[in-house]
């Protein structure tokens, strides 16, 4: 099978895909996943050596999502080399909150929520002309950190839930265009983001006894959910967000799991 077989479309049906956040992790392999498939991809970075090894051979292109510029350009390089733009992954994504009381904490959530959620709303903004024309789609990385709280984590988690209701109110408003916007909320996912907790083997274990499939997810399981939410198959879909999580946001917690010996 090639593999744009695999992909259930003729060559004449590439879609152009642009993905943000590319060069790690869950948006890498979103790109790797939609090229392997046989699709055009524009990849979207702040990391430029990171985007120099992806595979699929897609078009690089390296800015701070955060603001205007490197989102018009995507879709620009869209149009320009594809003539076409069919799906936006506005995936790129930053941590690091800080104490509330510690110096600077406000200016760290600027940052955050500038990357986390103005990076979307440009993102989204930029590709709504061209996503129109083709009936698009655009996804969002939300977070299970945006349907619940955790310690420490408040900026983090203001930028997520945000994210959870800005898919209800962009579908609304685009729903009568033809365009579709959801998100997935990965749960703890094997990242360069989530890498102090993968160094710490205590933790690691900690966290896993928690999730009831018992593990935390590889990048290749969130972007298979991505991968769902741009298809055909989810042309009614719109104004949700598919949680990818291992069960965890299913638990209320109080109780063990089974096999955890009571
Ligand atoms: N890994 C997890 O457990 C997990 C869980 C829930 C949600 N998420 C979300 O998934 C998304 C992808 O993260 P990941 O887990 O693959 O982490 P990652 O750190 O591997 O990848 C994030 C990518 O975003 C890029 N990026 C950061 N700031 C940027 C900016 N201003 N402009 C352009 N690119 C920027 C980084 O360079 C990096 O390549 C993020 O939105 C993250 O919040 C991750």
């Amino acid at each position: 099978m090639t593999s744009t077989e695999d992909s259930g479309t003729g060559t004449e049906d590439r879609r152009v895909v642009i993905v943000t956040g590319a060069a790690s992790g869950i948006g890498r392999a979103a790109v790797e996943l939609f090229a392997a498939r046989g699709h055009h991809v524009i990849a979207v970075d702040i990391d430029e050596s990171g985007l120099s090894d992806l595979r699929g051979d897609p078009i690089v292109l390296t800015g701070d999502v955060s603001a205007e510029e490197i989102n018009a350009r995507a879709v620009r390089t869209a149009l320009d080399r594809f003539g076409r733009l069919d799906t936006v992954v506005l995936n790129a994504g930053t941590g690091g909150t800080p104490p509330l009381e510690s110096p600077g904490a406000v200016e760290a959530a600027d940052r955050i929520l500038g990357v986390n959620l103005r990076g979307p709303i440009h993102g989204l903004r930029a590709a709504i002309p061209a996503l129109r024309h083709t009936r698009g789609s655009a996804i969002f990385t939300a977070s299970v950190a945006g349907l619940r709280g955790d310690p420490g984590n408040w900026a983090y988690n203001a930028s997520k839930g945000a994210l959870v209701n800005l898919v209800r109110a962009f579908a609304l408003d685009y729903a009568a265009q033809g365009v579709r916007v959801n998100a997935i909320a990965p749960g703890l996912t094997r990242t360069a983001i989530t890498s102090g907790v993968h160094r710490n083997p205590a933790l690691l274990a900690e966290i896993e006894r928690r999730i009831p499939l018992g593990r935390v997810a590889e990048p290749e399981e969130q972007a298979e959910a991505i991968w769902f939410l741009a298809s055909p198959a989810a042309s009614y879909i719109t104004g949700t967000t598919l949680v990818v999580d291992g069960g965890l946001d299913a638990n209320l917690g109080i109780l063990p799991l089974p096999g955890q010996g009571f």
